[in-house]
């Protein structure tokens, strides 16, 4: 199986995200490490643990990271998934919290580890993988892809037409990550927006066996009003499923000075090629019917 990191602010998305991994046989989930963005780094670290939890993966060790972007005090949080980050389903919490900062376990693990073989998936504000590139630069190029969910390049944003909410909530962040040099994929609301859930879809799931299905089911139920898109299910999915997307390699940076624009993807325009952009493929299309099938088999095979 491909080891994996994920950083991620569940979120139901991430939720779903994390039981796409641990319900994938062809991954092997090394670690997830927690940032602020959708709610509080203690409540996504803990919502992390919680989903981990539910898919039976309590090996796997959750690591809080930083709890609030580079440039602005507060975090930019976001309610769309309800107060407690997962639409008010009360997940047990059985295992803690591990000891050990989110940048030092990605510095760790990312040097410890041959490089090109560790894969690395973002799913929430960059600001704990930006960090750990500052902490150890080159560090981010050791990891053998980075596949982001953020940003919006051909497609108005979700926090205001500039802007996707990952890249909003820590736009230098964002910035640090791209410019880093590392084989990095973007998965934006250009491709996210096609990985749409029907309500019918939602109610096919109580077909399948077990809580983590229940669960998922329970928590789409309250974000399919607000937001009916499984964004960070795809970065995942793409890591052992690649061909279900369809990218291309533009030149891309991401606007962190002007107020207006922040957290904007720019690409292939003058300002990307200015400074200290970078190549990222950019993903544009899904196969949603495969995607949707691919969660829900994974989410049968934690029932079973
Ligand atoms: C992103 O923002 C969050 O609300 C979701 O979890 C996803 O990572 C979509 O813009
Ligand atoms: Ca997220």
């Amino acid at each position: 199986p491909l080891p994996l990191l994920i950083d991620c602010d569940p979120g139901i998305d991430d939720a779903l995200a994390l039981l796409l991994a641990a319900g994938s046989p062809a991954l092997d989930i090394r670690a997830v490490t927690c940032v602020a963005g959708n709610r509080p780094v203690e409540q996504t670290s803990l919502n992390a643990r919680r989903v981990l939890d539910l898919a039976g993966a309590d090996a796997v060790p959750v690591h809080a990271g930083c709890a609030r972007p580079l440039t602005q005090a507060e975090p930019r949080s976001n309610l769309v998934h309800g107060a407690d980050g997962l639409g008010g389903v009360a997940l047990p919490l059985r295992g803690a919290v591990a000891a050990g900062h989110a940048i030092d376990v990605l510095v760790e693990l990312l040097l410890a580890a041959a490089p090109g073989t560790l894969r690395l998936v973002a799913l929430g504000p960059l600001t704990n993988l930006a960090c750990a590139e500052l902490r150890s630069p080159g560090l981010l190029r050791r990891a053998a892809q980075i596949d982001v969910m953020g940003g919006a390049a051909f497609c108005p944003g979700n926090v205001n037409p500039h802007a996707e909410f990952n890249f909003y909530a820590d736009p230098l962040a964002a910035q640090i990550v791209l410019s880093a040099g590392a084989q990095l994929q973007l998965f934006g609301l250009d491709v996210t927006e096609q990985a749409r859930m029907s309500d019918d879809w939602i109610a096919s799931l109580a077909a399948l066996p077990g809580p983590a299905a229940a669960a998922a089911q329970a928590m789409l139920r309250a974000y399919s009003g607000v937001d009916p898109l499984l964004h960070d299910v795809c970065p995942v999915a793409a890591v052992f499923a690649p061909e279900l997307f369809d990218s291309a390699a533009h030149r891309v940076a991401v606007e962190w000075r002007d107020r207006e624009r922040e957290g904007r993807l720019l690409v292939d325009d003058a300002a990307a090629a200015a400074g200290d952009s970078a190549i990222a493929r950019i993903v544009t299309r899904a196969n949603t019917p495969a995607l949707l099938d691919t969660v829900a088999q994974a989410l049968r095979r934690l029932g079973a």
